[in-house]
């Protein structure tokens, strides 16, 4: 029978995207042929995404869809991503400062009784990263900042104590690099204080403590997906929440504050407002910080992925554990509690007091040597000019986020440094470091 005319499109459209398909894995093709490592030449990156024609096939397809807003991907993406992390439900973001900042305002919300109002203190550690402690200030909240220990970078679970008012509500808390905070000792706190907590698991996709992964602890635990992270979506992020009844309010901030799945009627009944297009009607005051449909398409295929990033994250930095026990006169290094199980975002190091060396130094080293590094983010946030108006209040002289401020930084672990590469770092390393010994 003969075709009709959609029926041809249809054909050649299809026969149009095999073609597609096949140039992008032709792409790539050549690329892994092109791998090979050139010392110096080629640059070994702190991290980097991690990819191949899987994700940017989904990509294109997607595009060549011509729908870009949130649809059946970031459906899916959401139903397998709490599934992974064992939380009830979770909203994708365009990134994981904004699943900080859409965690703090729903804790702030109208929709929630018990909300934060000004004023309201949250604890949250002074060595930390702009958009983990940004929300508080953001929703006009009073940061209360505890130094970090040495080797850990995290807070010291006994000063939550010493930083407990009559105002604190709640705890926003960072796992370091990817490193678990004592859960035990934080649970107990926040259970014994009635308080809410949100883990900044930015760092931290696939640690866990005591056996139950990062993030599904909290009220809430926010995860990037930007180019650098454990998986990601080019940028991006995600709310994962515990308790289902937020999930709504989430989405409704998101999504410019219109109402999202059940909501209180009674804020409507009897008002002109009644029976309004729920895509206008607007229950919280929101933002529009929703990602792009083929950014879930990428995620759906990083997902996969998942346990052979871990491991390898895992492989790099227990060698590189490993070649630095032998230089401990020179380093604070990292270390990780007993229940610990962390998936390291990147290797730490701190100059110890003793050094021979400074840290400029071993970093212009490194970096004539294509050899990428990072300081530890803010060293000590309250030390930066954007914060010199802030009120706040703090446990102690915060002296190891001063410290950490002045002699901290990282390498990388993340899985695009293979073998060769990974043995060329620790040439590298072990070139500079042995003129010490
Ligand atoms: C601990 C932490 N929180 C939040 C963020 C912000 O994530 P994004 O870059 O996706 O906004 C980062 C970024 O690396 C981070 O390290």
């Amino acid at each position: 029978m003969e075709k009709t005319l959609q029926g041809k499109v249809l054909d050649e459209e299809r026969t149009i995207r095999d073609r597609i398909r096949k140039n992008v894995s032709d792409f790539f093709e050549l690329k892994r042929r092109d791998s090979k490592f050139t010392p110096i030449k080629d640059r070994i990156r702190y991290s980097g995404p991690v990819y191949d024609e899987k994700e940017v096939t989904q990509m294109m397809e997607r595009i060549l869809d011509g729908w870009f807003g949130v649809s059946s991907y970031s459906d899916e993406f959401e139903k397998n991503f709490s599934k992974i992390f064992g939380v009830s439900s979770s909203v994708l973001t365009n990134s994981g400062s904004s699943a900080n900042l859409l965690a703090v305002s729903a804790l702030c919300s109208n929709q929630v009784p018990n909300r934060l109002k000004p004023g309201d203190e949250v604890i949250t550690p002074a060595c930390t990263f702009s958009t983990t402690f940004n929300p508080i200030v953001q929703n006009s909240l009073t940061p209360v900042l505890l130094d970090v220990q040495p080797g850990t970078y995290n807070i010291n679970p006994e000063q939550l104590r010493e930083a407990f008012s009559r105002k604190t509500r709640a705890i926003m808390l960072p796992h370091t690099l990817g490193n678990p905070n004592d859960m035990d000792a934080v649970m107990d706190f926040v259970k014994e204080h009635d308080l809410f907590l949100v883990e900044d698991v930015a760092d931290a996709l696939g640690s866990s403590f005591g056996g139950k992964k990062l993030g599904s602890f909290g009220n809430f635990g926010t995860f990037s997906f930007y180019a650098s992270h454990q998986i990601t979506l080019g940028e991006g992020g995600a709310v994962a929440v515990r308790d289902k009844r937020f999930e709504p309010i989430i989405r409704s901030l998101r999504n410019w504050g219109r109402g999202e799945g059940p909501f209180d009627d009674d804020w409507t009944k009897g008002t002109i407002i009644e029976g309004y297009d729920n895509r206008y009607l607007y229950v919280t005051i929101g933002y529009n910080l929703k990602p792009l449909e083929f950014q879930a398409a990428m995620g759906l295929e990083q997902l996969k992925r998942i346990d052979g990033f871990i491991k390898i994250r895992k492989k790099n930095f227990n060698a590189l554990l490993e070649f630095f026990s032998s230089y401990e006169d020179q380093f604070i290094l990292p270390e990780s509690l007993p229940k610990a199980d962390p998936c390291w975002f990147g290797f730490p190091l701190t100059l110890k007091k003793e050094a021979k060396f400074k840290r400029k130094d071993f970093l212009d080293w490194l970096e004539k040597h294509n050899i990428e590094t990072r300081l530890l983010f803010a060293g000590n946030i309250i030390r930066h000019p954007a914060y010199r108006e802030v009120v706040y209040r703090k446990v102690g002289n915060l002296e190891n986020s001063d410290y950490n401020l002045k002699n901290s930084f990282f390498i990388g672990v993340y899985p695009g440094i293979d073998s060769e590469r990974l043995n060329f770092m620790v040439d590298t390393l072990k070139k500079f470091l042995d003129k010490f010994n």
